[in-house]
Parts: C-alpha cells; sequence; structure tokens
C-alpha cells in the first residue's frame, strides 16, 4: 500500500508530468512546432489527420468524462487523489488533440460538426456503455472499462501512431509521447487498483468478464475501421512524390514497416500486440479474456 500510495500520489504526479516530461511544452508538443506543409496543403492528408484526431479526441472526452465521474465512487482517497490527477491529464488530453484540429485548419466554429461527421460509430457505442457503468455509480466496471480496456488498448494505437509519426511529423509525434507516459500512468493505476478489488470481490467477475468481451469488441472494430479508411500506403506515396516531398527513413513499429503496410497487416500486427498484451494485463487483475463476437 504504500508503494501505491507513492506511486499515485499528487506528489509524484507533479514531479513526473507537470514539472517533468511537459516541462517547456505547448499544447503536448515543442514549443514553436508546426504540422508539415504537406499535410496542411494536400487535402487527402489532411483529411486523414483530421479524421483520426476527431477519434482521439472522442476517446479523451471519454476518459475525461469517466475519470471525473470515478473520483466520487472511489472507495478509498489514494484512489480519490489519483483519479483527480487522471481527470487533468484527460482534460489535457482532450485540450491538445482538439487543439491539433484547430492547427489542421478546422474552424473553431466547426469543431463539433467536424466531430461529429468524423467520429467512429463504434467508439461512440463505447463511451456510451462506460459512461452507463459510471451513471451506475459501478466503481469496478467503471474502472476496468476506463482503466484497463480503453486505455489498455489506446495506449498501443498511440504508440503505433507515435512510431509512424516520428520522422514524417516530428510535432505530432511529441504530442503523442507525452499522452503515451499519462496513459501507462492510468494503466498502471487499473491494474493495480481493480486486481485488489477483484480479488475482493469474486462475485463480480462473471460480469467484468462480459463487459470485457463487449467492450474489447467495439475497441477493435473502430481500429479495424480507422485503417480502412484514408489513402493507402500507396496513394500515399503517390501524393508525396507529386508534392516533391521524399519520404524519409520510415517508421517502424513492431517490425512492420508503417508506411507500407498494408491496412490487413496493420491490423493484424495492432491485433496480436493489443491482444497479446491485454490478456497478460487481464490475467494479472484474475480475468479471463474473452473473445469478443459482433453485437
Ligand atoms: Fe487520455
Ligand atoms: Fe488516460
Amino acid at each position: 500500500m504504500a508503494d501505491f500510495l507513492a506511486a499515485y500520489s499528487v506528489q509524484n504526479w507533479l514531479e513526473s508530468c507537470p514539472q517533468g516530461y511537459l516541462e517547456d511544452t505547448e499544447y503536448g508538443h515543442g514549443i514553436g512546432e508546426k504540422e508539415p506543409d504537406v499535410v496542411l496543403e494536400n487535402p487527402a492528408l489532411r483529411e486523414q489527420a483530421i479524421r483520426s484526431t476527431v477519434q482521439l479526441v472522442m476517446g479523451e472526452r471519454c476518459a475525461l468524462a469517466a475519470s471525473s465521474g470515478l473520483i466520487n465512487l472511489a472507495p478509498d482517497q489514494a484512489s480519490k487523489r489519483f483519479l483527480a490527477t487522471q481527470t487533468l491529464d484527460e482534460a489535457r488530453h482532450v485540450e491538445i488533440f482538439t487543439h491539433r484540429l484547430y492547427d489542421l485548419g478546422v474552424k473553431k466554429s466547426e469543431l463539433e460538426s467536424t466531430i461529429e461527421r468524423y467520429a467512429n460509430p463504434n467508439l461512440v457505442k463505447f463511451a456510451e456503455l462506460l459512461l452507463e457503468k459510471v451513471d451506475k455509480k459501478d466503481f469496478v466496471a467503471g474502472v476496468v472499462g476506463q482503466n484497463v480496456i480503453l486505455e489498455g488498448m489506446a495506449f498501443h494505437v498511440f504508440e503505433m501512431m507515435q512510431a509512424a509519426s516520428e520522422k514524417t511529423n516530428p510535432k505530432f509525434a511529441h504530442t503523442l509521447s507525452g499522452t503515451i507516459a499519462d496513459e501507462r500512468r492510468h494503466v498502471g493505476f487499473g491494474e493495480n487498483r481493480i486486481g485488489s478489488l477483484i480479488r475482493e470481490n469474486p462475485e463480480r467477475k462473471p460480469d467484468i468478464e462480459r463487459l470485457q468481451k463487449e467492450m474489447s469488441y467495439y475497441m477493435l472494430a473502430t481500429f479495424g475501421e480507422a485503417f480502412r479508411q484514408g489513402p493507402s500506403p500507396e496513394e500515399v506515396d503517390q501524393i508525396l512524390a507529386k508534392e516533391g516531398v521524399k519520404r524519409e527513413k520510415e517508421g517502424e513499429w513492431q517490425g512492420v514497416k508503417l508506411g507500407h503496410a498494408s491496412p490487413e497487416e496493420l491490423e493484424s500486427v495492432l491485433g496480436d500486440t493489443i491482444l497479446k498484451e491485454f490478456k497478460l494485463r487481464l490475467d494479472r487483475i484474475g480475468i479471463e479474456y474473452q473473445t469478443p463476437v459482433q453485437p
């Protein structure tokens, strides 16, 4: 418990996050960093960037609503304080990704209509399910939904996006690296806190397993669809060649060259990693993974 208190304290958060890796950043990236010209000038690349950023804003808005709601449901004081720091992290994530939409040329007056237009329906469904648990004051289901499923899966997507943009878009890669560091903390909390709660309340196991099955489907469906939308790697190459931009060294993640991977390859590498890690994480909290089915 002493370790738990120190690792998830407000003091630790202050030292590692605002006074640590976020020092000297603005909206999550280096001061003065800009989106690459080719992204701003090419309509297909710009739309793709807007569409994927909308999913990030959606996911983060969901995490902000859930983490703030969970503060008052938490059974102990240390968890309440941690969730207060997480709430501020999530508010920051909403803000930095919203800001990226503005940087990509979305007008402030068009923010909500842009989000509505591009939001993935599976992600919307996931958010509804999670917030329903929080509304019903179910702390265990809320933490599993948010800190284990949403964040446990999104974590790897952030890592993949970060690897893919490291060379081509340092501004976005830097925005993502601070987010990844935050998410690592959130996932760690979920695993630590929920493991003990499930051991104390073994009667919750069956319905938590059912919840995992249902929620994982919406997350995997969101990722799968995201990869099938927008220009293919070959089309991106053509666009870059036409704009006279040479593709620098390509980003690589889990052995896959991201710029040239097919959507199926991306989906399968992501599915393998996400599911592999995810199953281990569930195992550590005493939950057996259930393969999702299409609802
Ligand atoms: Fe977040
Ligand atoms: Fe988070």
